[in-house]
């Protein structure tokens, strides 16, 4: 049996979570002596009128005992004569849902406490599930303030059943329930005389002789390559700690991803050559051939699923929303790769396990997602593998932890199958950037002040976060489209070129800015067409003796004395639209005014 227990305490203030945990302590007499005085002299000033008040010694931080609350992770480091313990003390609120999940992951066991005179309540379900996805295999419901329930044995039986009942929805769950008094003491060191009908032992010897571990014997070899060492020509070692099972000179591995076979030479623990290396030890091994294997990839005896994709189970933590498309950097084992979060499927309610369709993920909430990663790696489910099926992903931007993770499934075929048919689509381009891809197509006269409004329309976007590109008519005309002039059917293939560059804007989940005179109306029904439903008619009516007294490029003076043809306005003529999306006339507005009005009419068609 493992001689550390590592195990965390859930339940609120309320619950008397750390009172229990100090109870354990002095009883233990696992203090210091100073330690001893120093509750002992607390306490007069305490709660308690003068009683020994046991959570003093767990609330170490000075804001919990100001604000009577836990708000961080405090671990304790204690032994019995059975074992050495570590213990994670966790605030209970919804609101430290992630120091929950950050002492849950540490712990191979949890301590759930439940007031007795309440029995299993939401925050209990909470906690447990949190456990559960975190990991944890073992939970010992800790039904407290039995004093106040006169140590009624039906009362804790109720309360023993509908924590059975929960738990059984987590699968695999080796659990135990006992009935304590944190503040009486009763089966917390010691069996109560109280409950003479619990024939289970008192919480401590539970903790002292629980066996947390995880039947390695029996699992297959796996090692990540943390490190190849090459410290001379001849010697290439691969550096790792065993993960599960054990390794021998002379066991036949597989190396994955590149699924080659090798024999395995020597073993070193350290710089020493050794028989074997066992599960949780770090080992250098010398295979009896060259394999294509890296830091990241995996040594094992048995086939592992090798994919770019699985379902996993996250506990989203970042203030920001969680949105399909989202990048990250995913850490799993020895390896960080990029990866997207896909699709979300579902949340499930950490209160009630109820499952709810999303599409977004709010802090503190359990999704099951689809992640899609850059390279084929080795993944595992959490339940066959720890290490291969546990993540976080990594924000790519603030680099802090957005949220943890653990593989469900690595054989998940997506039921809309949109990322197999095409590849990248566009809702995936447009949900990474976080943004709805439209065509704002701006109309009017030369000089009625499209490309000017349309720029600053732009420059705003940008400003807050959207991601843009603007196609103008002068500059259009420089490259794309140098070859066309100002024949009706010029300027057809030069709005349909436009059109076709603007959709392919969108698809790239780009929010378009165009601006061109397209005088005629048919042609702008056609760009409608080319770009669908996401076109957005913006319509700049600055009336002609406006743009003529302009005339900011000279053009109208030169199209009256006859330099230039075919002039839009004075020799062709501009088709209005006769209903446009949105409409402004520039004759009179400063700039900002006119950018205002267009973002405001605007934002129905961006959110
Ligand atoms: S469109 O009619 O095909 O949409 P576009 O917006 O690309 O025209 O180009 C218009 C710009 O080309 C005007 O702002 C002006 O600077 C210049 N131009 C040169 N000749 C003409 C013309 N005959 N009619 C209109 N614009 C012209």
């Amino acid at each position: 049996m493992d001689s550390l227990l590592k195990f965390i305490t859930c339940g609120s203030v309320d619950d008397g979570k750390s009172t229990l945990i100090g109870h354990m302590l002095y009883d233990a007499k696992l203090l210091f002596a100073d330690q001893k005085k120093a509750l002992e002299l607390d306490s007069k000033v305490g709660s308690r009128g003068g009683d020994i008040d046991y959570s003093l010694l767990l609330d170490g931080l000075m804001a919990e005992r100001e604000q009577g609350i836990t708000i961080d992770v405090a671990y304790r480091y204690f032994t019995t004569d059975d074992r050495s313990f570590i213990v994670a003390d966790t605030p209970g609120h919804e609101q430290y849902t992630r120091n929950m999940a950050v002492g849950a992951s540490f712990a191979d066991l949890a301590v759930i406490l439940v007031d007795a005179t309440k029995g299993v309540i939401t925050q209990t379900k909470r906690h447990a599930r949190i456990c559960s996805l975190m990991g944890i295999r073992h939970m010992v419901l800790a039904v407290n303030k039995m004093d106040l329930i006169d140590y009624d044995e039906e009362a804790f039986r109720k309360i023993s059943r509908d924590f059975e009942t929960l738990v059984d929805s987590f699968g695999d769950m080796e659990t135990a329930v006992i009935p304590v008094s944190a503040t009486e003491g009763d089966n917390v060191t010691e069996n109560s005389r109280h409950t003479p009908w619990y024939e289970g032992p008192p919480l401590l010897t539970y903790l002292g002789q629980a066996d947390v571990s995880k039947e390695e014997e029996e699992s297959p070899f796996v090692m990540p390559v943390q490190r190849v060492s090459r410290p001379g020509q001849h010697f290439r070692g691969f550096q790792g700690q065993i993960e599960s099972g054990q390794v021998k000179p002379g066991d036949e591995i597989l190396t994955l991803p590149s699924r080659e076979k090798a024999m395995v030479q020597n073993v070193y623990v350290t710089d020493k050559e050794t028989d074997e290396g066992v599960t949780g030890q770090p080992v250098t091994l010398q295979l009896d051939r060259e394999v294509d294997v890296s830091r990241g990839n995996v040594l094992t005896v048995t086939d592992l699923p090798v994919t770019d994709r699985f379902t996993a189970s996250l506990l989203w933590m970042d203030d920001e929303p969680l949105v399909e498309g989202k990048n990250f950097l995913l850490k799993i084992g020895t390896k960080t790769i990029p990866a997207t979060v896909n699709t979300i499927h579902h949340k499930t309610d950490i209160n009630t396990g109820e499952q709810v369709d999303v599409s977004r993920g709010e802090k503190n909430e359990l999704l099951t997602v689809e992640i899609v990663t850059s390279e084929k790696s080795v993944f595992d489910t959490f339940r066959n593998n720890e290490t291969l099926g546990a993540f976080i992903l990594i924000d790519r931007v603030w680099n802090g932890t957005s949220a943890s993770g653990v593989i469900e499934d690595t054989t998940y075929k997506s039921p809309n199958t949109v990322w197999e048919d095409t590849g990248v689509t566009r809702d995936l381009r447009s949900g990474q950037k976080g943004q709805k891809p439209v065509t704002l197509w701006f109309t009017g006269l030369s000089g009625s002040g499209k490309s000017t409004v349309a720029g600053a329309v732009e420059e705003r976007l940008v400003r807050e976060g959207y991601h843009t590109m603007l196609l103008d008519g002068d500059n259009v005309r420089h490259g794309l489209n140098r070859d066309l002039g100002f024949e009706a059917e010029d300027r057809y293939e030069n709005i349909r070129r436009i059109s076709e560059v603007s959709r392919l804007m969108n698809d790239a989940g780009l929010i378009t800015l165009t601006s061109f005179i397209s005088p005629y109306r048919e042609d702008r029904e056609r760009a409608r067409e080319i770009i669908g439903e996401d076109f957005v008619e913006i319509y700049v009516s600055t009336p002609l003796d406006v743009c003529e007294e302009r005339d900011v490029k000279g053009l109208y003076k030169k199209a009256r004395s006859g330099q230039i043809s075919g002039f839009t306005g004075v020799s062709e003529p501009y088709e209005a639209p006769a209903d446009p999306d949105i409409e402004l006339d520039t004759t009179d507005v400063s700039l900002d005014k006119a950018v205002n009005y267009v973002l405001k009419e605007l934002k129905k068609y961006l959110d």
